[in-house]
């Protein structure tokens, strides 16, 4: 099965008013997990690998994993994109990468004419070897619901330097920051995000595709049994299901899970340690912790609203 690619999947999506998942795998369980539970809910899908994810297991290992996935499903649309590339080199190592589909460029740190100057250099490579690029504008971070306009402003992605920055580079996605943040502590009090600017990005982009980082939603009950059986994960708070199923109408094609995997593999074997701790065959519980990603990613799906849309 040859893999997809998100152009196709994000015009789909944006015109269907529904999001894409994007999951960050690192190892065999996980992208088991996430591919059984896209196919059997004939999802598109997006597994995304950082440079951790290949410092962690090895470009030749998740290439392979990924290549047996596609052997064992046969009518995958699937995509295998890199997260938060970090520079030039690995992004370009990437492009010539057959298993890449897409790369992001993450420069969003940097002053606006060099972020444009690297995206840019990007995008000319990537688009010369048939690949996509996502780059990123703005500051992720979590809002709160009584701060001041401009000082949310301050860090939320400025539509018009967004409307200069894809003009400018010919970037074919962007993640935006839009109130989400990374990892489990998003919020601190009621959660916020900025509707109403993807509604205006949405429209001065002219429906570029948008993409939505840190978007776990960090389940309660996940939370609360890695906290029953020793874990340490106090006022623990992610983005409501609600509002990224709103998000997804609005023109977010594309939303970033990496905390809730990591949730709920943690949270499996804490519960599985405790309540059996005479066990030490290791297929037990990693079988189980594929299971609860597997189930975890079904939900996510129906959240998104992607379910059925694979092309077949
Ligand atoms: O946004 C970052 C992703 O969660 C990947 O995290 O760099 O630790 O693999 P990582
Ligand atoms: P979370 O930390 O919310 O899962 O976000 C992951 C992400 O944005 C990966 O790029
Ligand atoms: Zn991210």
């Amino acid at each position: 099965m040859p893999l997809a690619t998100t152009t196709k999947m994000f015009e789909k999506a944006y015109k269907g008013g529904y999001a894409v998942g994007a999951f960050n795998v690192n190892n065999m369980e996980v992208i088991q997990g996430v591919l059984n539970a896209v196919a059997e809910k004939k999802a598109p899908c997006i597994l995304q690998i950082s440079k951790g994810a290949l410092d962690y297991a090895g470009m030749i290992y998740l290439r392979k994993i990924v290549e047996a996935g596609l052997e064992e499903h046969s009518d995958l649309e699937l995509s295998v994109h890199l997260d938060h590339g970090p520079d030039f080199e690995l992004a370009k190592q990437c492009v010539d990468n057959p298993i890449f589909t897409s790369v992001m460029i993450d420069c969003s740190h940097l002053p606006l004419e060099e972020n444009i100057a690297l995206t840019k250099q990007v995008v000319e490579y990537a688009h010369a070897g048939g690949k996509v690029v996502e780059a990123e504008l703005g500051r992720l971070g979590g809002i709160e619901e009584h701060v001041q306009v401009s000082e949310r402003d301050a860090f939320l992605t400025d539509p018009d330097e967004a409307e200069r920055f894809v003009a400018e580079t010919n970037v074919d996605s962007l993640a935006v920051a839009i109130g989400t943040s990374h990892g489990a502590y998003k919020f601190k009090e009621t959660p916020v995000l900025a509707m109403d600017l993807i509604q205006e990005l949405t429209k001065r982009l002219d429906g570029l595709p948008l993409v939505m980082h840190g978007s776990s939603s960090v389940p309660q009950e996940l939370v609360q049994l890695c906290n029953k059986y020793g874990g340490n994960l106090p006022n623990a708070m992610g983005v409501p299901e609600d509002m990224i199923a709103e998000a997804a109408q609005y023109g977010i094609c594309k939303v970033n899970i990496d905390t809730d995997i990591r949730l709920a593999v943690t949270a499996k074997l804490r519960e599985f340690f405790h309540l059996k701790p005479e066990v030490f065959d290791y297929r037990k519980y990693l079988g189980q912790v594929r299971e609860s990603i597997k189930e975890m990613v079904m939900h996510k799906i129906d959240v998104l609203g992607c379910g059925g849309m694979a092309e077949g």
